[in-house]
C-alpha cells in the first residue's frame, strides 16, 4: 500500500526517511503530525519537533527480538518511525519489512546519505557500487576492490576510516584516495580527502560518527585479489599444502555453480580456497566450511577475511558428525574425507532439487568410491592430470600435480 490516507489503525507501521537537518517529504510532515506514537532512535527523535499528546519512544535494545512485543502492545494506534535517509539503505525499514512481512510496513523515503556522496563525488551510480559495513566485518570491502574501482561504504562509526585504511595499506593498495564524507545534509558536514595509509594512522576520534566512505581505487592497482572469476592462483591462500589447487579449483567451482544468496558446504576446507571463491563470486554467496583440524581451521578464517569474505562459516569437527544441524546446502564440495563413513550418504541426503555435488579424491580407494558413486547416480567423472613447468638445470620441464579423480552430480 503507497497511498498516503491514514492506515487501518493497528494493521501499519510506517517508516519515514528524515534527513540529517530535520527535513521531511511534506506527506511525511503530516503523517507525523497525525502519528499517535513516534518510534526512532534517540538522534532521529530529537530531530522532530515534538506534538502535544502525541507520545515518542526510542527503540528498545536489541531491537530485532523486541520489536513484536513492542508492536503488540502498541496494536490499535497509529504508528510512525523514523529513519535516516532512505529507510530502505541498510537501515530500519529492512528491519521492520523482515520482522512484519512487507504488508505491515509503508516506506516514504527521503535523500540517502548514498545519494548525498554520489551527489558530493559527482560519481553515478552506474559507476561505483555500495557496500554496507553497518554491523559488519571491515574486511567485506576488500571484496570489491578492483583497479579503479569507486566504492562507497556505509560505516559503523568513527573506527571504521582508520580501520578500513589499514585493510587496504595491508592488502597492497596504500595508494587508495579515501573521502570521509561527514554530516551529510547537515550544517556540520565535512569532507576530508586522504590516502589509505594516512588513513591508517589517523584516530578514530578525528573521525564524525556519521560518515560515507567514498574510496577510489588506482586504476593502475595489482590486480590478482580483485578477480571473482574462480582460480585465484595459490599464494593467495595460506595454506600447509592441503589446498585444492588453481586448474581443479577452477574446474571444481565450474560445476558447483555459484548463484547469487546460494549456500556452499565445503567439507574438508583445508586452506578454504574453494568456500573462498564460492563466496567472492557473488557478494550474497554464503558458505559453511567444515574442517576437522583446528590449525587448519583458524587458517581457513584468516584467508576468509584477507580475501574480502570475513563472514564465511567455519565449523571445527570431522564430517559427517559436524555436518548435522547445519542450513542446508545448494552445493557441496567435498575436498577431503569423502572415504570417511558416513560422509558421502550424508552429503548425497542433505542435496535438494537442483543442488550440486562436486568430490575430489586423490587415492585409489577414493577413486574406486567415486567410481561406485557414479555407476548408482550417474553424473560426470574427470580425471584431472595437471602439470606446470619447473626448473630443470638450466632447462624448463614439466612437473605433474596429483592426478584429481572428480566426481560431480546435479540433481
Ligand atoms: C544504518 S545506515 C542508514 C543509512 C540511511 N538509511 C540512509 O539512507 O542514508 C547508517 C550509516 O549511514 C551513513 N549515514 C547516514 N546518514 C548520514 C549522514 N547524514 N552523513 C553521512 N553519513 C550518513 C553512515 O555511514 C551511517 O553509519
Amino acid at each position: 500500500m503507497d497511498d498516503l490516507t491514514p492506515p487501518p489503525r493497528g494493521h501499519l507501521v510506517t517508516v519515514v526517511g528524515v534527513g540529517a537537518d530535520g527535513s521531511l517529504q511534506p506527506a511525511a510532515e503530516r503523517l507525523l503530525r497525525e502519528a499517535d506514537v513516534v518510534l526512532g532512535g534517540r538522534r532521529h527523535l530529537a530531530l522532530v519537533a515534538p506534538v502535544p499528546g502525541q507520545e515518542r519512544r526510542p527503540w528498545p535494545s536489541p531491537l530485532a527480538p523486541s520489536l513484536p512485543a513492542l508492536l503488540d502492545e502498541l496494536r490499535g494506534r497509529q504508528l510512525v518511525a523514523l529513519a535516516s535517509g532512505d529507510p530502505m539503505v541498510s537501515g530500519i525499514g529492512t528491519t521492520l519489512v523482515r520482522a512484519l512481512g512487507a504488508e505491515a510496513v509503508r516506506v516514504l523515503p527521503s535523500i540517502s546519505s548514498v545519494a548525498l556522496a554520489r551527489a558530493r563525488m559527482r560519481w553515478s551510480a552506474e559507476e561505483s557500487v555500495v557496500v554496507t559495513l553497518v554491523g559488519r566485518h571491515e574486511a567485506r570491502v576488500l571484496r570489491e576492490v578492483a583497479p579503479g574501482r569507486r566504492i562507497l561504504v556505509l560505516t559503523s562509526g568513527s573506527p571504521t576510516a582508520t580501520f578500513v585504511g589499514r585493510l587496504l595499506t595491508e592488502t597492497g593498495h596504500p595508494d587508495a584516495v579515501i573521502t570521509v564524507l561527514g554530516n551529510l545534509g547537515s550544517d556540520a558536514e565535512s569532507r576530508s580527502v586522504k590516502t589509505a595509509r594516512e588513513w591508517a594512522q589517523t584516530p578514530a576520534s578525528d573521525v564524525p560518527a556519521l560518515h560515507v566512505l567514498a574510496i577510489e581505487v588506482p586504476a593502475d592497482a595489482a590486480g590478482w585479489r580483485s578477480s571473482w572469476v574462480a582460480g585465484l592462483p595459490d599464494e593467495a591462500f595460506e595454506n600447509d599444502g592441503q589446498l585444492t589447487k588453481r586448474d581443479l579449483r577452477a574446474s571444481a567451482l565450474a560445476r558447483l555453480s555459484p548463484a547469487p544468496g546460494q549456500h556452499l558446504w565445503d567439507v574438508g576446507a583445508g586452506a578454504g580456497s574453494v568456500g573462498i571463491e564460492w563466496m567472492r563470486s557473488h557478494s550474497t554467496c554464503r558458505t559453511t566450511a567444515v574442517e576437522a583440524d583446528p590449525v587448519r581451521a583458524a587458517r581457513v578464517a584468516r584467508n576468509a577475511t584477507r580475501l574480502g569474505v570475513p563472514d564465511l562459516r567455519v565449523v571445527e569437527g570431522p564430517a559427517p558428525d559436524a555436518l548435522a544441524g547445519l542450513e542446508p546446502p545448494h552445493a557441496i564440495f567435498i575436498g577431503g574425507g569423502a572415504t570417511r563413513p558416513g560422509v558421502l550418504d550424508a552429503c548425497l541426503a542433505a542435496l535438494r532439487p537442483g543442488g550440486r555435488l562436486v568430490v575430489h579424491g586423490v587415492t585409489l580407494e577414493t577413486e574406486s568410491l567415486l567410481a561406485d558413486a557414479y555407476r548408482t547416480h550417474g553424473g560426470e567423472l574427470t580425471r584431472l592430470a595437471v602439470e606446470t613447468t619447473h626448473p630443470v638445470g638450466r632447462f624448463t620441464g614439466w612437473t605433474p600435480l596429483r592426478t584429481v579423480t572428480q566426481w560431480s552430480l546435479r540433481l
